[in-house]
């Protein structure tokens, strides 16, 4: 099944718990959450505060992107807060295969995220512990930015690797979603979408959200 993960980060947060039921009326599967400390990334937003706000406006799963330093420090909040993925980047993260563990002992799902330069070949030694590999397909930090092309050939990378390796993680990508390039990706073999400005920038946010459901779910 292929999964449309809506980010909040281009939401109106004057009315969080509104934009999240229009997604889920248009067949969104997870709430997408990313969080950025200024540091790993050029920009700020939010921390567990919100999210656990998220999880008591729904009940779908809610997969934290964490693009912050030191995510080791604060995967506990994050899971108390009601994060039932969270992803770490490679990055970042010198003893992964550690961190990767902290997050599974603790009781969520597992993922690492790689930056558009980060060969998925760098990620071969840990695949067979995660359950997600994150490909961003823009450079992290801001929302609304443009699809990077060569992120298809990525994919395709990440589904060998899978098959070569013998392991069951979900292919995510994130950033440059929208109703164009959505289908490319699909065929290409990602698993989870996720989509900020295509579905909270458009003018009817539930039928946006149930276009890209739609374009995913068909063959
Ligand atoms: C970017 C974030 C994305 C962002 C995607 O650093 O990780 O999740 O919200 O936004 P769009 O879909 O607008 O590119
Ligand atoms: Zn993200």
């Amino acid at each position: 099944m292929k999964i449309l993960a809506p980010s909040i980060l281009s939401a109106d947060f004057t009315n969080l718990s509104q934009q999240i039921r229009l997604v889920e009326m248009g067949g969104a599967d997870w709430i997408h959450c990313d969080v950025m400390d200024g540091h790993f990334v050029p920009n700020i937003t939010f921390g567990p505060f919100i999210v656990e706000a998220v999880n008591r406006i729904t009940n779908l799963p809610i997969d934290v992107h964490l693009m912050i330093e030191k995510p080791e420090l604060y995967i506990k909040d994050f899971i108390d807060a009601g994060a039932d993925y969270i992803t770490v980047h490679f990055e970042e993260v010198i003893h992964l295969n550690r961190v990767i563990n902290q997050i599974r002992e603790l009781g969520a799902n597992a993922g690492v995220v790689i930056n558009p330069s980060t060969p998925v070949s760098s990620v071969r030694d840990i695949v067979e512990y995660i359950d997600l590999l994150l490909i961003m397909t823009v450079n992290p930090g801001f929302g609304g930015q443009k699809f990077i092309h060569n992120s298809l050939r990525r994919i395709h990378e990440a589904l060998e690797l899978r098959e070569k390796s013998n392991s069951r993680f979900l292919i995510e990508v994130d950033g440059g979603i929208n109703n164009k390039i959505i289908k490319s990706v699909s065929d290409a073999g990602a698993d989870v979408f996720v989509a900020g400005a295509s579905i909270f920038k458009a003018e009817n946010i539930s039928a946006a959200t149930a276009e890209l459901k739609n374009i995913i779910s068909s063959k």
